[in-house]
């Protein structure tokens, strides 16, 4: 007797994966991917907050957000971007490790940016070091950090814990980021182990203090910063009933929790880009069979 064990199994694929790009538009700058809202031409993008230039002198090319100098190295539809962020810095004089930048700053008022409150953190290194998050539009907010010390003995290595390396949390809604960073004794009693102060808006996803950071971090040009993005400045009600709702078919909208505006996401089962007309796919069933092989059954 011959038994003949074959399965029927079901199991879920995307349709595609790839989005519809607007017709003619480019869905890349270098090795970025520009998905819908954004777009490098006119007629390519949501609007002009959307816009992204894509400055073809660098190899490979380079993304900024619109007429900033602000170069995006990410976009998710997800509704993040990932910027190159600043870096302030404060050196000891004597050892001329370059020019000081005691002031930093990052602004997208006006654009549907804000600073991502839950990835990022500002973050102060160095041994003499006096950093402050001003914030001049939220007239009563500004934090800060202090770190001082001798030798290297009271650093933690590979946590960030308030000596050597201090952070603190950025307020929601947040769209300009000025740094202030001073010395206290201009690096005279910490130059060895610390000849520099810096400091950063950081995604903590992808910063770990190391000691080392005090010696080296004067190589750094720039630290990844995570900015979530919405549309518009209603909510999903408003512009629902406005008739202006950016969400197409099988998605739904949901209000941004950081600063104004919505943003949409397939339902369930559908995936791809819901800010296109046939942008959210659904997953196929696709009906395979195969033969497990024979048994013989004495
Ligand atoms: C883009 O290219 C640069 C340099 O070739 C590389 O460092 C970077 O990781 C690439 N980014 C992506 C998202 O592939
Ligand atoms: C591209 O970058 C170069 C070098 O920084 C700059 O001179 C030029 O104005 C930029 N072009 C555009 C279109 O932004
Ligand atoms: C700090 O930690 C990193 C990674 O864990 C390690 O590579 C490095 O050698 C450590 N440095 C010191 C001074 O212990
Ligand atoms: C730091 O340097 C400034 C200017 O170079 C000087 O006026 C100040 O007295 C110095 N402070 C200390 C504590 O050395
Ligand atoms: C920490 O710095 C040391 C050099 O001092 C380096 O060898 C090591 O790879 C670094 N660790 C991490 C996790 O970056």
């Amino acid at each position: 007797m011959f038994i003949l064990l074959s399965l029927l199994v079901l199991f879920t694929q995307p349709a595609s994966a790839s989005d519809d790009p607007l017709l003619g538009c480019p869905d890349k700058c270098g090795n970025i991917t520009i998905p819908y809202p954004f777009g490098t031409e006119s007629g390519c993008y949501h609007d002009r907050g959307f816009h992204i230039t894509c400055n073809l002198t660098y190899d490979p090319p380079k993304a900024f957000v619109t007429t900033t100098n602000i170069e995006i190295t990410d976009i998710s539809i997800d509704g993040t971007v990932t910027v190159n962020g600043l870096i302030a810095r404060d050196c000891y004089k004597p050892l001329d490790l370059g020019p000081d930048i005691n002031g930093a700053w990052m602004d997208v008022t006006g654009l549907p940016y804000s600073f991502s409150y839950t990835r990022n953190r500002f973050t102060a290194l160095g041994c003499d070091t006096v950093a402050l998050n001003y914030e001049s539009s939220f007239a009563d907010y500004s934090s800060g950090c202090v770190s001082f010390c001798m030798d290297l003995s009271s650093v933690t290595n590979g946590s960030c814990s308030g000596i050597g390396c201090c952070q603190t949390e950025i307020p929601k809604g947040l769209k300009r980021i000025q740094t202030i960073l001073r010395s206290l004794l201009n690096h005279t009693t910490s130059w060895t182990v610390s000849p520099c102060s810096y400091a950063f808006l950081v995604d903590q996803q992808q910063f770990v203090f190391n000691v080392s950071d005090l010696s080296d971090f004067y190589r750094r040009r720039n630290v990844p910063v995570i900015m979530d993005w919405a549309i518009g400045s209603e909510t999903c009600e408003e512009a629902e009933g406005a008739g202006d709702l950016a969400c197409w078919a099988n998605s739904y909208c949901t209000n941004s929790t950081n600063g104004p505006g919505y943003r949409c996401s397939c339902k369930s089962g559908y995936q791809g880009n819901p800010y296109l007309s046939h942008g959210c796919r659904g997953m196929k069933a696709k009906r395979i069979s195969f033969d497990l092989g024979f048994w013989r059954i004495v």
